[in-house]
């Protein structure tokens, strides 16, 4: 029998409460195959108590997993940043997680907030590139801390990091049930270098003639996410943009607590989560929804290819989800974390 070494990665604030219940589901729907639950202490206590991070020997063992879920991570007591660049960003570009996949679906229409629209509305991929940008690379500063400052960060996309995630955008709309089109969100018409991306869009899409070509840029899109939310396919766009309408996209399918995301390099170690933070000041509280932690869950799945077994644990939601025994998916459902975990295992 097949088994796949799998990294828990607990992390901050709620993010052990949710890793714990989608670790949960997991062992119930190991079927015809196995899973080796590893777990890995990459958090904001251990580096308040001992300095470290991600330890080099540690991350060499995740190099060799077959994939991680991840809680979350961030945390008040440590500055901004730290443990993202040292945690989560150490994963993402250590790994070459090029891909940063966010469904945007919604599964009921009582979940949504926008009037007139249901699930065949609303049911959307998101490929963000997820190591370019202006999240790689170095701030730059000149006359610092004088009023004549100036800090710079650059945005850096090459044609190999566009090319990667515009193919795999295109791979997806081929492989999906759906409108068979694949958008491509900039803004060209203000940042130059963002004209990198028409051009190897063109390049790639050569090579997929039964697919649809769009554009638009990322204010549009917004805006279209809340209007005409049905135009949309599969999207792909950069790392800061994907950061940005991903968000918006959570909250037209349902909210924080439903978006799930992997970060992924095709075939290899990839990491699953939540697309919410940490939430710190629900902390132990058990309040918060574990639907989303349990959705990369079944992404997880998918990803080792196990689809079959991913499948159940999305109908299970789906389930859970139709039925009055969870009034909401915010933290003022009422029902505890571990229960709708266990709400989740009696539906698969
Ligand atoms: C996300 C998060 C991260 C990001 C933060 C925590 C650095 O917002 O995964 O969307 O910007 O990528
Ligand atoms: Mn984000």
């Amino acid at each position: 029998m097949k088994t796949y070494k799998i990294g828990v990665i607990g992390g901050d604030g709620i993010g052990p409460e949710v890793a714990a219940e989608a670790v949960k589901v997991l062992k119930r729907v190991q079927d015809g195959f196995a899973l080796d639950f590893v777990n890995f202490d990459f958090s904001a206590d251990r580096y308040l108590k001992s300095g470290e991070l991600v330890p080099d020997k540690e991350f060499d063992e995740v190099a060799k997993l077959d994939s991680c879920i991840l809680g979350a991570l961030g945390d008040p007591r440590c500055a901004p940043g730290v443990l993202e660049r040292g945690i989560l960003f150490r994963l993402r570009f250590g790994l070459d997680l090029f891909v940063n996949l966010r469904p945007v679906k919604l599964y009921t229409e009582k979940l949504c907030p926008i009037k007139g629209k249901g699930p065949k509305d609303i049911d959307m991929l998101v490929c963000r590139e997820n190591t370019e940008d202006a999240y790689s690379g170095e701030a730059r500063y000149e006359n610092k801390g004088t009023k004549n400052e100036v800090a710079i960060q650059e945005a850096r996309y090459s044609w190999k990091g566009c090319e990667r995630i515009i193919r795999f955008a295109f791979e997806q709309a081929r492989k999906r049930n759906g409108k068979k089109k694949v958008t491509l969100v900039d803004k060209a018409n203000a940042v130059r270098a963002h004209e990198i991306w028409r051009r190897v869009y063109a390049e790639v899409a050569k090579d997929f003639p039964d697919i649809q070509q769009d554009f638009a840029y990322v204010d549009a899109t917004c805006m279209w996410f809340v209007k005409n939310p049905e135009h949309f396919d599969v999207l792909v766009t950069t790392n800061m943009f994907g950061d940005i309408i991903t968000d918006l996209g959570a909250m037209i399918q349902g909210g924080m607590g439903i978006a799930a995301g992997g970060n992924i390099h095709p075939g290899k170690v990839s990491v699953f989560e939540p697309i919410h933070g940490s939430a710190p000041k629900y902390k132990g509280l058990k309040k918060v929804s574990p639907l989303a932690a349990i959705l990369a869950a079944g992404m997880l799945l998918d990803h080792v290819g196990q689809p079959k077994a991913a499948a159940r644990i999305e109908a299970a939601v789906v389930k859970v989800l139709q039925s009055d025994a969870l009034p909401s998916i915010d933290a003022s459902s009422g029902i505890p974390t571990d229960k709708v975990g266990d709400m989740v295992v009696a539906a698969l």
